[in-house]
């Protein structure tokens, strides 16, 4: 294939990434932003495989064919809860690629690079062989803690801090060894010791993350997996997966400082480590006093149908019991009696970014009576009735008025102050941080206990009859 169809196509695909992260910035036009995705990847692929790569089809055409069999299967059969740990393990996948793609290019005996070319190219390798290593064992722990197969509770070395500074200063130091040694025609002695260190940090970095830092670290390792990618890109020359990798990078940064903000946390912080479960109250403990009202469905049920504004506030267990259907058809029937009926979204609330503006879109909840946090913060004092479905962390009251509490400065839906809040969950459990949570023993809030999804089809049930 000609040079000039192959940087068209790349031209084109990079336009296409763009427009895909554009379109995926807002509900109306994500499926747009998606189809943009798959028809910029479409052909990127097609130009690499038909015009760069030159022998061993086999090989590929076989890998493009297993790799793409197992893609299917993963995605007919995850769960939506189950999203988060699939992107932590997919990242992965592009940590592994990118320390091979390393390794194959450092062993590449047709590399002719000579003089200061062959500095840049050996600092691209071993940037991206770093990079790659961090971003394997980060998402693999990452994949661990999100899919409970690993305790969410940070691990805190003593030391840590000290023990991450030699392993920086380790690094460098064994980057100007590997390039003195690179220039003599050696070097994978320094290159394999860094590897195992960067595979070692990556390790230590994630299991250091309390649970509640969790949603930062998942778009850390999002940007960590593009700057390696944007590394290969430079170690094989490769326009378009620099700047692929240089979009889902700072993309990932983005993020990472979104979710910062919407958590109160400095970044840096959350790289230290430990948040969720610092002095004060330990996380998890029960030392939490006062008596629970718990009321059932058709207290529930005539609570909103008297109600002339009502909040709905979904978390993680909405989307566990899959009730966001029985939400909509609720939302539905309130809105035909007249009530004003929003929905407020916590920025962390579920386990990934917009997770439930998903499935609220999925349920065909109009986008217009959908908010954010900020949004509607300052509004509860006139709700007649909150409706926290499944959430916990997000709605915690300790996060403003216990100043030790491991979830401190934390900003929170603010439902307490409205008129009644009804808690829908299955026991006094504490949620992904392992916070108790004083929200359940005020004195304004009632709790309707059990699946979410049962709970709500009987209150639906009564609110129809
Ligand atoms: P959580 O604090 O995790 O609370 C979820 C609650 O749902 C639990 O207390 C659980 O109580 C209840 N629940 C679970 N299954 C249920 C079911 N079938 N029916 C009814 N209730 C059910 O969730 P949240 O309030 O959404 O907060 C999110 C947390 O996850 C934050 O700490 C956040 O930092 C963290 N996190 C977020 C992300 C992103 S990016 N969003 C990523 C990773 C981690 P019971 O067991 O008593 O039912």
């Amino acid at each position: 294939m000609p040079t000039g169809i192959i940087t068209v196509s790349y031209i084109a695909a990079t336009i296409l990434f763009i427009l895909a992260l554009g379109g995926l910035s807002n509900q109306e036009t994500s499926r747009r932003g998606n189809l943009y995705g798959i028809t910029g990847m479409t052909i990127a692929l097609l130009a690499t495989i038909l015009g760069l790569v030159t022998a061993n089809y086999n090989i590929l055409i076989g890998g493009v064919i297993i790799g793409g069999i197992i893609g299917l299967v993963l995605a007919r059969k995850v769960e939506m809860t189950q999203m988060p740990e699939l992107v932590a393990i997919l990242h992965s996948l592009v940590g592994i690629a990118a320390v091979l793609v390393g390794y194959a290019n450092f062993m590449d005996p047709a590399s002719h690079f000579s003089g200061v070319e062959k500095t840049i190219h050996d600092v691209e390798t071993y940037l991206g062989i770093l990079i790659g290593a961090v971003t394997f064992t980060g998402s693999v722990i990452a994949f661990g803690k999100l899919s409970a197969r690993i305790t969410s509770k940070p691990l805190l070395l003593p030391a840590r801090h000290w023990l991450n500074l030699i392993l920086l200063i380790s690094v460098i130091w064994l980057c100007f060894d590997f390039l003195d040694q690179s220039a003599a025609g050696s070097g994978i002695v320094p290159l394999s010791i860094m590897t195992a260190i960067a595979l070692v940090f990556g390790i230590h970095m994630v299991m250091a993350i309390g649970g509640a830092d969790m949603p930062v670290v998942i778009s850390m390792l999002n940007s960590y997996s593009g700057w390696a990618a944007a590394a290969t890109g430079f170690m094989l020359n490769n326009d378009l997966l620099i700047v692929t990798g240089a979009l889902v990078g700072s993309s990932g940064a983005i993020l990472s400082y979104i979710m910062c903000r919407a958590m109160n946390r400095k970044f840096l912080a959350v790289i230290a480590g430990g948040f969720g479960t610092s002095g004060g109250v330990p996380a998890g403990s029960t030392e939490e006093a006062g008596e629970v009202i718990s009321i059932n469905a058709e207290e529930a049920a005539n609570l909103l149908a008297d109600a002339s504004e009502v909040m709905i506030i979904p978390g993680y267990g909405m989307a566990v019991a899959q009730a966001q259907h029985i939400v909509y058809e609720i939302t539905r029937i309130l809105r035909e009696k007249g009530v004003n009926v929003r929905f407020g979204i916590h920025p962390v609330a579920g386990r990934m970014p917009g997770h439930m503006n998903v499935l609220l879109a999925e349920a065909k909840v109009p986008y217009d009576i959908v908010f954010e946090m900020d949004e509607i913060n300052e509004d509860f004092p006139d709700i007649d009735v909150s409706v926290v479905i499944g959430a916990n962390d997000i709605v915690n009251p300790s996060a403003q008025e216990v100043p030790d509490s491991p979830i401190a400065g934390m900003p929170v839906l603010e439902c307490w102050k409205g008129k009644t809040t009804i808690v829908l969950k299955r026991s006094m459990a504490t949620g992904y941080a392992g916070v108790d949570n004083p929200l359940f023993y005020k004195e304004n809030t009632r709790m309707l206990f059990g699946d979410a999804k049962d709970s709500l089809e009987n209150v639906l049930a009564i609110l129809h009859s």
